[in-house]
């Protein structure tokens, strides 16, 4: 039986290491070589386990049943009416305050020959958890390859008819977890739309904008502090990038939908998806009030996730991509973060 506290790593030939813990199937590390081969860890974190297991139960975690908001909780399948726990001012955020990021994953060693090295986590949701219907169960694998790509390959089924929308969670700072911001990171986006978001609701309207013209548009790429520091209305509701961007041209086929790179280490980051959405979030919410990685606060833009994923609200919006699972389906999700330098 894995413990919250057990940790597990993957490494490759080229010294890029992955570590994750129990809990939440949480990574807690990558460590990637910039280019003079000089390590670092690049996504943001505390600098041990007990912190970690303390800490903010989102960095680098499993998120689910359904990442990121449905608004006010609610949803309707089949006819019958769902309530979910409001754990976000009015909205449900992440699966609810026990969520799949707050279990420990059942995590055994997965050999496949596409991968240096993996592990898969198993998890199985009863018929109600945390209000939504069905019996999930659940299995993550992570691979590493010697191409520098950690492989994050989601699969579920359910017994009865449910929503579902699984993410990861880690927060991404190229010049290494602890070096100051991501205002100078340079990101592009293969996506000309996002959904726009009302202060209001806490999430959603439920348009679908062009880019075109705005502090969201990465289809060129930028930096994130062009965006975050941008006078624009988007950016000032959540102090920065809580955006979800649609992906240009998806099929349900494994696309890039993001590179993120950093000049001064030459560290590069490309996300390859098969969901319609990313989610960035420049983590505007830490306040450097907590000490993380290297012993230096996490502070305010200090790390930007990433997360793949359907778009928020999706249950209730009947032109977005559908979330909805039925019986004797299986729910696949892939989500590549590949390094390299530049
Ligand atoms: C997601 C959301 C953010 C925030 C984090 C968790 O990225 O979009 O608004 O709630 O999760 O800290």
């Amino acid at each position: 039986m894995t413990k919250a506290s057990d940790v597990f790593k993957l490494k490759n030939a080229n010294n890029v290491e992955v570590t994750f813990i129990g809990r939440g199937g949480q990574i807690t590390g990558i460590t990637v070589p910039d280019k003079d081969g000089k390590l670092a860890d690049v996504v943001i974190g505390y600098q041990s386990v007990e912190e970690a297991l303390a800490g903010d139960g989102y960095f680098g975690a499993l998120c689910g049943r359904f990442s990121n908001r449905i608004v006010k909780g609610q949803f309707s399948l089949e006819g019958i009416d769902y309530q979910l726990e409001c754990n976000n001012g009015p909205n449900h955020l992440h699966g609810g305050s026990e969520g799949f990021n707050s279990r420990v994953w059942d995590v055994t060693p997965y050999e496949e020959s596409r991968f240096t090295q993996a592990y898969k986590l198993s998890l199985v949701s009863p018929d109600g958890d945390q209000g939504y219907p069905g019996e999930l169960k659940v299995e993550v694998v992570y691979g590493l390859t010697d191409e520098n790509e950690l492989v994050i390959e989601y699969a579920a089924e359910t017994s009865k008819a449910t929503i579902i929308n699984l993410t990861s969670h880690a927060y991404f700072n190229l010049k290494g977890a602890g070096n100051g911001t991501i205002e100078d990171q340079v990101l592009e986006l293969n996506a000309s739309k996002f959904t726009p978001l009302s202060a209001e609701i806490g999430t959603v309207t439920g348009e679908i904008t062009e880019v075109k013209g705005t502090a969201m548009d990465f289809v060129d790429a930028k930096t994130i502090g062009e965006a975050c520091n941008a006078d624009d209305d988007q950016v000032k509701i959540v102090d920065g990038i809580d955006h979800n961007f649609v992906i240009d041209g998806y099929d349900g086929m494994l696309r890039l939908a993001a590179r993120l790179s950093d000049e001064e280490s030459g560290r590069c980051m490309e996300v390859f998806t098969n969901q319609p959405g990313i989610q960035i979030y420049t983590g505007s919410h830490f306040d450097g009030t907590e000490t993380g990685k290297l012993g230096k606060p996490i502070v305010k833009w200090g790390g930007v996730a990433m997360e793949t994923q359907i778009f928020p609200d999706s249950p209730n919006k009947e032109h977005f991509p559908n979330a909805v699972l039925k019986p004797g389906e299986v729910y696949k999700h892939t989500c590549v973060y590949k390094f390299s330098i530049q």
